[in-house]
């Protein structure tokens, strides 16, 4: 399973790939929004800390104006991905920029079928938006299962990114139904690493070698 920072924090993202398990990155216009500085910059600049696929979203709401936005994005780095929100004009906006080559990563799906069509449209990647289901009494990660299934009935060549995963639950959930990329906050993929018993063990090794080191040393003199 992939792991993607799903943040324009140019700080989270240095964290991250110290930990060197961070194989991309999504931003969407609200993350770039919550940044200060250029937006075109930030993302240059976290293509060069990640050498992965980077998620640049289009703002236009027409295939043409996406299709321009999306040539735009494509032309700052190798690893952008450009990021076309399920409606009528992104999925023509898809179908365009595939056929030139740029990898389309369809986000705001909600549903199976819509990831059906995205991928029939000739997207790379797939964001279904657990969290937000569930925000409203849906269950996100069935949304999950069901284009992972789909995907595997039909060969499609698109890999499913479990989006708008909120905490260490979703991603277990993710990478048990088998999504190929799992993209989460810098806060969710730190609460991966800790475990409460791994602290403890590792005090009490800590204490126990400086203990037999002070015993060495009373025995020596
Ligand atoms: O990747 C999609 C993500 O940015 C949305 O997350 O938590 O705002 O639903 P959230």
């Amino acid at each position: 399973m992939k792991f993607f920072l799903d943040t324009a924090n140019l700080q989270e993202i240095r964290e991250g790939a110290a930990l060197g398990v961070v194989d991309g990155v999504t931003t969407n216009p609200s993350l770039l929004a919550k940044e200060k500085g250029d937006p075109e910059e930030i993302l240059r600049q976290i293509c060069e800390l990640v050498d992965g696929p980077i998620s640049a979203e289009v703002v236009a709401t027409d295939a043409a104006g996406m299709l321009s936005e999306g040539r735009h994005w494509a032309a700052l780095h190798k690893n952008i991905v450009v990021k076309c929100p399920c409606t009528v004009e992104g999925l023509k906006a898809t179908k365009l920029l595939a056929a030139e080559g740029k990898r389309v990563n369809m986000t705001l799906i909600f549903s199976p079928m819509q990831a059906l069509l995205a991928a029939k449209a000739g997207a790379r990647f797939v964001s279904p938006f657990v969290g937000r289901l569930d925000d409203v009494s849906t269950d996100g990660m069935q949304l999950v299962a069901d284009i992972v299934q789909i995907f595997e009935n039909y060969d499609f060549d698109c890999e499913v990114l479990a989006a708008s995963l909120r905490h260490p639950m979703h991603v277990l959930e993710a990478a048990r139904l088998g999504a190929h990329v799992g993209t989460m906050p810098m806060s969710v993929l730190s609460a991966l690493v800790k475990h409460p018993l791994t602290d403890i063990g590792l005090k009490r090794f800590l204490e126990d070698w400086e203990k037999a080191k002070k015993e060495l040393g009373a025995r020596a003199r």
